[in-house]
């Protein structure tokens, strides 16, 4: 497994890992560097990545630069290296919601975590890295995101995962293929407030969408969330329950 650099927006550099054996297409992982006077890494990728995406990420900068590490959610592929980052960059700390510290990364991480608020900023030097509780969405309770303002970059974690191996970026819609895949996945918890925490994320402003799986988005990002956003709402009255907003 090779993994790819491209920078999606002014020093924001996507890594990508594509695994052509995953059914049906294979899948991507990826991983974000943000450069900064404070180097921030969100998503970790899983441990077996870790030789693979380590190497990229020091063609950028030294590990041991990175100062801050985040993720969207407690999941193997999110953050099952986070220990071995840890180890790599001494300086680095974890940064999640205070679910997430206090459910499972005070235990899982090497070093103690730092818990932020929902909306806190985290000013890392030339960017601002502002962090969002999305509690269940996609998945799992301790669930957040991170808007960067300066590029304008809204990190959506597993929010329109796509199969196979797109480019890096393109400005023609993902909304469809990241229903397709969530048809084949089921991966997402659909809850009364699916769709309306979704549809909080429109209006930062959000020109750049980086997604953990599949290509990332630049355009009129907010129709992009409010389409996901309605085919959520869509799945859920499907099964009968009714949404509230
Ligand atoms: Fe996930
Ligand atoms: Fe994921």
């Amino acid at each position: 497994m090779k993994t790819k650099i491209d920078e999606i927006a002014d020093g924001v550099f996507r890594l990508s890992t594509f695994t052509p054996d995953l059914p049906p297409s294979g899948f991507t992982f990826n991983q974000y560097l943000i450069q900064a006077d404070e180097p921030f890494l969100f998503h970790c990728g899983g441990r077996a990545l870790f030789p693979s995406v380590s190497e990229a990420a020091a063609t950028i900068m030294p590990l041991k630069s990175i100062r801050w590490i985040s993720f969207g959610h407690v999941e193997s592929d999110e953050c099952g290296s986070m220990n071995q980052w840890l180890s790599a960059a001494p300086e680095a700390q974890i940064v999640h919601g205070g679910i997430a510290c206090m459910v499972s990364l005070n235990d899982l991480a090497d070093r103690p975590p730092r818990a932020l608020e929902h909306n806190e900023i985290l000013n890392i030097g030339g960017r601002r890295v502002r962090y969002i509780d999305t509690p269940h969405v996609p998945h799992a309770w301790e669930s957040g995101l991170i808007f960067e303002e300066v590029t304008r970059t809204l990190f959506t974690g597993d929010l329109f995962t796509q199969l196979g191996d797109g480019p890096a970026l393109t400005e023609e819609s993902i909304v469809k293929a990241s229903i397709i895949a969530e048809e084949g996945f089921h991966a997402m918890a659909l809850t009364p407030t699916t769709a309306s925490t979704i549809r909080n994320l429109k209006g930062l402003g959000a020109k750049c969408l980086a997604v953990m799986h599949g290509s990332c988005f630049q355009g009129d990002c907010d129709s992009e969330l409010e389409a996901l956003a309605e085919y959520t709402d869509q799945a859920f009255a499907a099964a009968g329950i009714g949404s509230r907003k």
